[in-house]
């Protein structure tokens, strides 16, 4: 169909009129933002688990290097008396994102306001969030890169000068009116920092990629977690969590709770290394962290494919996961420990992962590689 430039004109039109209808008007904006805010605020304590979660720096274990930058800029912003810089974390998910802009709230001594970008569908929801700040709160957007076109038009100014466009009246005799915004910090996160707009990735300050953590790091979230929880773990059992922990402090959190309960049916409710051994095995939890899925994927392209490369669509058929689970949730992993690679013909098993899962190698040139 061949679409005339007046029809296009047209459309265009009504598209932005659309749009412009559906901002909030100066009227009805105090009761829109109350429900807003009922509806798509997350509060930061109620969500997560609230005692584990460390408040303060020093509570906070692992990613040295930002937590050092970061300090220096709460320290500078503080004696300019001007808000933080807005900041973007990326990274997997679990490393402590949502985690570290709660210490950052913290340690400045102001309120941070919780929500991601698939709840600011309409233009109202950003504008809600936006208009209900105070000066030099801190908004967390978490999967920012899912942010709509028109969500980030109306994010740019609120960054850069701290101001938005509201419209009153309606149809024909719309006009849009400048409005100041409390000057705010945004911490963005994502896990996919180059799904991210340019222009938008622009605005922040300070861009940080998070790290996976050590075991010993890993070791110390847990022997921390344990504690508040009142349970009962050596170190060696601490650190055969940690090692099967995928480098991620949430999952660590997460297999504390279910060793625990382990050890308190099964044993006397201490965690030793042997009791921690036995319980990640009941939950088909193996040596190097990987689950069911995990080995699935793996086993996936080694037996149906020879080993890839083969496309994520395929896989994620295969394997009935959706694309971005693969993509978000198991490959950075599988990357991290060599035992997956990406070529741009698709997804590869590497020879330490015929090894892990204790399958012959068979190399380029035929030879067979014994493990
Ligand atoms: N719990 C989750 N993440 C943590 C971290 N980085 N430090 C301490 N405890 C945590």
């Amino acid at each position: 169909m061949i679409i005339s430039d007046d029809d296009k004109n047209k459309r265009q039109k009504s598209a932005r009129r659309e749009f412009l209808a559906d901002l909030p008007t100066s009227k009805h904006l105090d009761k829109e933002k109350s429900q807003n805010l009922e509806a798509k605020e997350v509060e930061f304590d109620k969500t997560y688990e609230k005692n584990i979660r460390p408040k303060t720096f020093d509570e906070y274990i692992g990613q040295s290097a930002l937590k050092e930058t970061l300090k220096i800029t709460i320290e500078a912003s503080k004696k300019r008396n001007i808000p933080l810089d807005h900041l973007l974390f990326y990274g997997p998910p679990g490393l402590g994102k949502t985690t570290l802009a709660g210490v950052i709230a913290n340690e400045i001594g102001v309120n941070i306001k919780i929500t991601s970008a698939p709840a600011l569908e309409r233009p109202r929801d950003i504008i809600g969030i936006l208009m209900s700040l105070k000066g030099g709160e801190i908004l967390f957007i978490d999967e920012i890169h899912r942010l709509n076109k028109v969500a980030e038009e109306i994010l740019y100014p609120a960054m850069e000068d701290f101001f938005i466009d509201l419209t009153t009246g309606k149809s024909q005799s719309v006009k849009t009116m400048r409005v100041p915004v409390p000057k705010f910090t945004l911490i963005g996160a994502t896990t996919k920092a180059g799904a991210l707009s340019g222009p938008l990735r622009d605005r922040f300050g300070i861009i940080h990629r998070l790290e996976f953590y050590t075991i010993e790091e890993l070791a110390d979230v847990i022997k921390r977690s344990a504690k508040i929880l009142n349970i009962k773990i050596d170190n060696e059992g601490a650190k055969e969590i940690a090692s099967r922990s995928r480098a991620t402090p949430r999952i660590a959190n997460r297999l504390i709770k279910r060793t625990a309960d382990y050890a308190l049916v099964k044993y006397d409710g201490k965690i030793t290394k042997i009791i921690a051994k036995e319980a990640l095995d009941s939950l088909c939890i193996d040596n190097l962290g990987l689950d069911n899925t995990d080995r699935a994927l793996l086993e996936l392209i080694i037996k149906n494919y020879d080993g890839g490369p083969v496309g994520i669509e395929t896989l994620s058929v295969a394997l009935g996961e959706d694309i971005r689970t693969i993509e978000d949730v198991y490959e950075p992993y599988l990357l991290q420990k060599g035992l997956l690679a990406r070529t741009n013909r698709g997804r590869r098993a590497t020879k330490a992962a015929y090894k892990h899962l204790g399958i012959d190698y068979l190399e380029q040139n035929g030879q067979m590689g014994l493990f």
